[in-house]
């Protein structure tokens, strides 16, 4: 039967079912044969443009050449986060439940900036998060809230601590104040770009942020940060908060979080721990160290959107004093006032965003699916991937590691001992060799510098990934480099 859509109203049922049973059976295959499609899209700038029409139709299309499209031209667009050979970034994971979580979340359009417009929006987003929470090890006194990303999550937490510097800041603003000295926030040299953007967007200027030096294992120096902080407070800057990175982005190392918290208690700082990537490990017993420190912290962010077989994008802030960031933000117009306000939380009062999204239904539905044993046993899987890789990097004549493996990614470098080649050479060695590799459609690594060299990186993280599929990555390493030479 041909679509209805000229009559006014929704496609029709029927279409609907079709339509919806067709793309079940096309997710399915995807999912299981997303190898089938080369991993890193192999389009040119423009060509998925070009393809379109530079103006959208007048009149309703059938769903089934719309569909054509984008088998056609939108899927040679996609870089495949779903294939296995998946090993750039953070090779972040979706899983099966939660695609259909998403489905059904799309199906209700449930939006939750009042706890009226959805209970079940506001109190599952509670309950999940206290889930998680205690998964995690972290203690009762965080209250967890549900952003887009750890970037949002960051700026937040910054925000309630610039409030808490400067309590008037809300009305005031910060320009032209002469009452306030300039604010200063620390993190490490190897945090995540989100958190400059963080103090660009707070108005506090991306000079207010102060890089400490790492150490050799890419740790934030403790001596270094306490040096930095009695020089600001003797130049008459006033310190703010220090960002903490459980999981940096490049390595993967983890900043001594309860030697800073020592820090930040003792100089009234605010402390935020960046655990978008590696917080979830601590969920395995054996691995309940990666949040120390952390219960200490003010706020502390984890993406299950990273790690936690959850589709993009959810990311669980947590913090300490909600209320405190309730009193940065929220704001009621006469049309959002209601009777129960006093009894339930608003989920908008909650940060910038009015309305939200129904994330909470897909992280629930993922922790009831693989229950907490299923993602120990997943996660586990993916660091002893992980290690296996970098046995075999450590094994090897031409391969070097260039970093610790706390989690699962490694930082290696082709260096051939035969080939006297200068570091300037070896950058420009690898740099070919990332590209060859992934050209080849198999798999996709990226780079990063460490301490001015440019390094590989392959990170574990699909829920799909197999040793079979890590095996072919080391061996596409080897045949591709041989062929440079
Ligand atoms: C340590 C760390 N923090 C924050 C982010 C930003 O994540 P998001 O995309 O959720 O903003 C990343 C991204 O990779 C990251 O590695």
């Amino acid at each position: 039967m041909a679509d209805q859509k000229s009559a006014p109203g929704d496609m029709d049922a029927e279409s609907f079912r079709r339509y919806g049973h067709e793309m079940v059976e096309w997710i399915a295959d995807y999912l299981n044969h997303s190898e089938r499609y080369p991993v890193l899209s192999r389009v040119q700038p423009g060509e998925v443009r070009d393809a379109l029409p530079a103006r959208a139709p007048e009149r309703g299309e059938d769903f089934e050449s719309i569909l054509g499209d984008f088998e056609r031209i939108i899927m040679p667009g996609i870089t495949h986060w779903n294939h296995p050979g998946f090993f750039a970034y953070f090779a972040i994971t979706g899983s099966s439940p939660g695609v259909l979580a998403e489905f059904l979340s799309a199906a209700l359009n449930a939006q939750g900036m009042l706890w009226r417009t959805s209970p079940a929006v506001t109190e599952l987003e509670e309950v999940t998060l206290a889930w998680l929470r205690q998964l995690l090890g972290l203690p009762a006194s965080f209250e967890g809230v549900i952003y887009d990303t750890a970037s949002t999550s960051s700026m937040h937490a910054l925000a309630t601590a610039r409030h808490v510097a400067v309590p008037d800041v809300r009305q005031r603003g910060l320009a032209g104040r002469p009452d306030v000295p300039p604010l200063r926030v620390y993190c490490s040299d190897q945090a995540h770009s989100s958190i400059d953007k963080a103090v660009m967007a707070l108005g506090l200027g991306h000079a207010a942020l102060r890089k400490i030096p790492a150490d050799e294992a890419f740790r934030m120096r403790i001596d270094a940060l306490q040096q930095a902080i009695a020089e600001d407070r003797r130049a008459g800057i006033r310190p703010m908060a220090v960002v903490a990175t459980v999981g940096t982005t490049s390595t993967t190392s983890v900043d001594p979080v309860p030697a800073i918290a020592d820090i930040c208690e003792r100089e009234h700082l605010w402390l935020h721990v960046d655990a978008a990537y590696a917080g979830v490990a601590a969920i395995l017993p054996d691995r309940r160290d990666t949040l120390a420190g952390c219960d200490r912290a003010d706020s502390l962010v984890v993406n299950p959107h990273k790690w936690l077989f959850t589709p993009f994008d959810l990311s669980a802030f947590y913090c300490r004093h909600m209320d405190t960031l309730r009193e940065a933000f929220s704001l009621t117009p006469e049309y959002l006032k209601t009777t129960e306000a006093a009894a339930v939380h608003n989920l908008m009062d909650t940060g910038v965003q009015l309305g939200r999204r129904f994330r909470a239904l897909k992280l629930w539905m993922i922790l009831r699916y693989f229950g907490a044993e299923g993602i120990r046993e997943r996660l586990a899987g993916h660091m002893r991937l992980a290690g296996m890789f970098a046995g075999w990097v450590d094994d090897s004549r031409d391969f070097e590691r260039l970093a610790p493996v706390p989690f699962s990614v490694v930082c290696f470098r082709f260096h051939p001992p035969d080939r006297a080649a200068s570091e300037q050479e070896l950058d420009t060695l690898n740099a070919r060799l990332l590209d060859a590799v992934n050209r080849t459609g198999e798999v996709f690594l990226s780079h990063t510098k460490l301490d001015g060299r440019f390094s590989l990186r392959l990170a574990v993280g699909h829920i799909r990934t197999t040793e079979s599929h890590v095996a072919r990555a080391w061996e596409l390493l080897q045949q591709q480099s041989a062929a440079l030479l």
